[in-house]
């Protein structure tokens, strides 16, 4: 397994350039299924997980490539059926199901098992499919969902934690293809799920509240072929900004939407980070003197989850004490044993991490857990004295394309090391 060898200690310096977000991307390839015509996808990420929905596609019979950032998925003919040791082991694929149902009138999907963020159930993506009239079993370790005709409903899909990305997408795409009219109460308000929304209605489907909490969707006969380009990845591009800021560096950041991660620049410029707009780019600058600053995680638009492990190794170097409180995820706090290692100081109280900052960090061998996790140990090695190996970082291959690249080109000292 290979690992991330970094010398800490030298602020970032340069230009970024934003690639295309996993989560978009993940159901947006999902959604392919949903006709037999070519789709075409722009600014698509390098990544392990896109690679695996690939050949999740490919399993079910479709015909796919991916080629320069740019992927064609054809489905001319598909089965319900697709290979369960691939869709088993990435949790994105659960996305399939809507898809598959609405093509296909049935699907065989592996039951996703939790992982080291938490349970993470999907119990609401069964309830919007069974209102949508799927007969859905659990069998052996598989949901089997059958519908001759789905047919148009009205669900609620607001759960304890507020309403479910992936839940969403797979309610939405199966509703496209339904009968009548489906109206999604709490939907989720990310933008991955607005771009899916997008997509979907640039073959065909019409989705009325994309990007509010109530979705309303009239069913048509077909979807058709389409091109679409990935919106930029927020959760990139808020992971170099916590870096150049950990740094004490100054960088710029070309491609990214700064509307889709406000409620994290808000928490920035608290901290004391300069982040200026101008013509598209941002400018983003770290201050000698970080300061704490308390976070609470929540659905779009609040602060996502999904940056909380990089929030956190930031407050690791701000003098006096941060609160972060994970409200999406129950076992979000993996990266803390990890961020011990190089000198935090940092106490876990149920779903609060409170961490008394501004020790100096210094390098230590760690151990990625998962992908955000993993992100947030490589800014605590860059921003450290010393030199940090960050081991099992496949899980950042999952979700972060040509990451030391992007670092190297901003002057950090980062080397892969091919594992044993
Ligand atoms: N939940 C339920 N029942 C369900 C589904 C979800 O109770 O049927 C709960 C979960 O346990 C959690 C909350 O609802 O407490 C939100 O989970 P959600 O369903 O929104 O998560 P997801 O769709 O499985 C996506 C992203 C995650 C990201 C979350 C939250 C993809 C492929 N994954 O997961 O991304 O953290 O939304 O924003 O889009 C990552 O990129 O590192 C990552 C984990």
């Amino acid at each position: 397994m290979d690992s991330f060898l970094i010398e800490g200690g030298r602020p970032l310096r340069g230009e970024v350039t934003i690639g295309g977000s996993k989560n978009a991307v993940l159901p947006i390839l999902a959604a392919t299924l949903l006709t037999s015509d070519t789709c075409t996808l722009h600014r698509v990420p390098d990544l392990s997980d896109v690679r695996f929905m690939l050949k999740i596609l490919e399993s079910l019979g479709a015909e796919a490539e991916f080629k320069d950032g740019t992927v064609t998925v054809r489905a001319a003919r598909i089965k319900g059926f697709g290979d369960y040791e691939l869709i088993r082991k990435m949790r994105g694929s659960i996305c399939i199901l809507g898809p598959l149902l609405a093509r296909c009138g049935e699907a065989r999907v592996s039951l996703p098992g939790g992982c080291v963020i938490g349970t993470r159930p999907i119990d609401l993506h069964l309830k919007g499919l069974a209102a949508l009239k799927a007969q859905i079993t659990i069998d052996s370790g598989y949901i089997q969902a059958e519908a001759r005709k789905l047919g148009g409903n009205t669900v609620f899909l607001g759960g304890r934690a507020g309403p479910t990305v992936l839940g969403t997408a797979n309610v939405m795409m199966a509703a496209t293809l339904a009968e009548g009219v489906t109206v999604i109460e709490s939907a989720a308000c990310e933008p991955e799920v607005g771009d899916l929304a997008n997509f979907l209605v640039s073959m065909g489907a019409r989705i009325q509240g994309i990007g509010s909490p109530t979705l309303t969707i009239t069913g048509v006969k077909q979807l058709h072929g389409t091109e679409h380009e990935v919106i930029p990845d927020r959760i990139e591009a808020c992971t170099f900004i916590c870096a150049a800021a950990a740094t004490r560096g100054e960088i710029i950041v070309h491609g990214s939407r700064p509307e889709h991660f406000a409620a994290v620049l808000d928490k920035l410029r608290e901290a004391g980070v300069r982040v200026d707009r101008k013509a598209g780019t941002l400018r983003v600058s770290g201050p000698t003197r970080l300061k704490p600053a308390d976070i609470t995680t929540m659905p779009y638009a609040g602060f996502p989850t999904d940056v909380q492990a990089q929030f956190m190794a930031l407050m690791c170097l701000a003098k006096g004490t941060s609160v972060i409180t994970e409200r999406i995820f129950e076992s979000r706090f993996m990266h803390v044993a990890e961020l011990m290692r190089l000198g935090a100081d940092i106490a876990i109280e149920g779903p609060n991490a409170i961490v008394k900052g501004g020790k100096p960090l210094s390098g230590a061998p760690v151990m990625a857990s998962d992908l955000r996790a993993s992100a947030a140990l490589v800014i605590a090695g860059l921003a450290a004295r010393g030199s940090t190996q960050v081991h099992r970082i496949y899980h950042l291959d999952r979700g972060y394309e040509r990451m030391e690249q992007k670092l190297r080109a901003l002057g950090a000292k980062i080397d892969r090391v091919a594992g044993e």
